[in-house]
């Protein structure tokens, strides 16, 4: 069962073995293995936004839910991370630097139940297909806030220092549009 001071617990402790990343996939596989002990202790994904769950110098977990059709940047991380979906779906397409800007480097499709390893090195743009809120653990082998790192402008693909307040407002954008649209419906 799903506990969060648990799981922070047991991800802190991962870091002390051989392995972190891998260690902490497997914890991260376990808890999304049981999406809706997630959903019980972390409240359904229901408005789009980021919510803090644990932050040191060498661990951030992020509770992420990405409003319908939500799509951030590519961008780098410079940490190595692990992805976790505990409902909906998260398209990541992934980069390379190139000789003239980024080149598309593949993509994958996470669904409910999905984990994937990240590497520092990684550039990865990630979109919502879903017209429904996707909500996914994102856990970072450093302090996700604090490390700077870049962004890629989508259609220039001209490389930029990555802007979290820019970040932020698209979840809140996503939110004010999630909102607009239940005006029109409900
Ligand atoms: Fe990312």
């Amino acid at each position: 069962m799903f506990e969060k001071e648990r799981f922070i617990e047991e991800c802190r402790a991962a870091l002390n073995e051989a392995h972190p990343q891998a260690a902490i996939r497997e914890l991260l596989t376990k808890a999304v293995g049981e999406p809706a002990q997630i959903v019980r202790a972390l409240g359904e994904p229901k408005r789009a936004g980021v919510e803090t769950l644990y932050r040191a110098d060498d661990l951030t977990i992020l509770n992420l839910c990405w409003g319908p059709g939500m799509v951030i940047h590519p961008h780098d991380h410079r940490m190595w991370a692990v992805i976790g979906i505990y409902g909906g779906r998260e398209v990541n397409t992934f980069f390379r630097r190139g000789e003239h800007g980024l080149t598309r480097h593949g993509a994958k499709e996470l669904s409910t139940r999905d984990t994937i390893p990240l590497g520092a090195a990684i550039i990865h743009a990630v979109t919502n297909p879903l017209d429904r809120t996707t909500g996914a653990i994102h856990v970072y082998g450093g302090d996700f806030f604090a490390t700077p790192r870049s962004e890629w402008d989508p259609s220039t693909l001209e490389e930029h220092p990555y802007d979290v307040a820019h970040t932020l407002r698209l979840f809140e954008e996503s939110n004010a549009k999630l909102g607009a649209n239940a005006r029109v419906t409900g």
